[in-house]
C-alpha cells in the first residue's frame, strides 16, 4: 500500500470522478443515475466552500483510483458521516477500501470526532465487507427509495471513536 495516497480534491478532478461515477457497475452498486461533468465541476466548487464536508481522492502514485467523502463535520455533537467511497473496479478487493478508510477514522479520531457513521446498501456485500472490516457495526435497518428508483434495504453502520 506504500503508494496508496489520499489527497484533497481539486477543480481539475472533475473528470476523474464524472468518469468514475458513470462506471456501470458503480452506478449499480449505489443505485444511482447518470451524471453531467458540469454536475461534477459545480459540486466540487461546492464541497470546497463547505466546511461541513471534506472529499478527497484516492491515488496510487499520482494516479487518482477512486474517492471518498466525509461530511457532517460542523456537527455540535462531533459525529462525522462516510458520505461515499468509491474506488475503480478493477482496484476492488485489494484492501485499498479498508487501508483509506482506516486512515479516514484515524484523522477523524485525531481531531476528536466521537463517532463515524454511513448508510449502504443491505445487498452491497463488499461495502458492507469492508466497513466490518474498519470496526463498522450495523446498527439500524431502513428502506428507501434511491436515485434510480429502486426500493433498497439500507443499514446504518457506527463506529465509535
Ligand atoms: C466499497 C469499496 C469502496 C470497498 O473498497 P475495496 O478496496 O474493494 O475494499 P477491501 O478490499 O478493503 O474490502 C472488500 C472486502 O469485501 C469482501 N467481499 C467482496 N465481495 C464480497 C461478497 N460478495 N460477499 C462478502 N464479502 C465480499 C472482500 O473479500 C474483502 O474482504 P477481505 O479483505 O476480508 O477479503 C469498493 O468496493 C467500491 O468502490 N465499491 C463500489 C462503490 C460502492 O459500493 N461504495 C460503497 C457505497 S456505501
Amino acid at each position: 500500500m506504500d503508494n496508496i495516497k489520499l489527497r484533497n480534491v481539486h477543480e481539475n478532478d472533475a473528470n476523474f470522478i464524472f468518469s468514475i461515477m458513470n462506471t456501470d457497475s458503480i452506478l449499480d452498486s449505489l443505485n444511482e443515475i447518470p451524471t453531467q461533468l458540469g454536475d461534477w465541476e459545480d459540486a466540487i466548487k461546492e464541497w470546497k466552500q463547505d466546511d461541513d464536508e471534506e472529499d478527497y481522492v484516492i491515488c496510487d502514485g499520482d494516479t487518482p483510483i477512486g474517492w471518498i467523502g466525509v461530511n457532517g463535520l460542523s456537527s455540535s455533537e462531533k459525529i462525522a458521516y462516510l458520505k461515499l467511497a468509491a474506488i475503480l473496479p478493477d482496484r476492488h478487493n485489494k484492501g485499498i477500501g479498508h487501508y483509506i478508510i482506516s486512515q479516514v477514522i484515524e484523522m477523524l479520531r485525531q481531531r476528536g470526532y466521537s463517532k463515524i457513521a454511513l448508510y449502504t446498501d443491505q445487498d452491497n456485500r463488499k461495502a458492507r465487507a469492508c466497513y466490518s472490516k474498519c470496526g463498522f457495526e450495523v446498527t439500524e435497518t431502513l428502506t428507501e427509495e434511491m436515485s434510480n428508483g429502486r426500493i433498497v434495504t439500507r443499514c446504518k453502520m457506527e463506529l465509535l471513536l
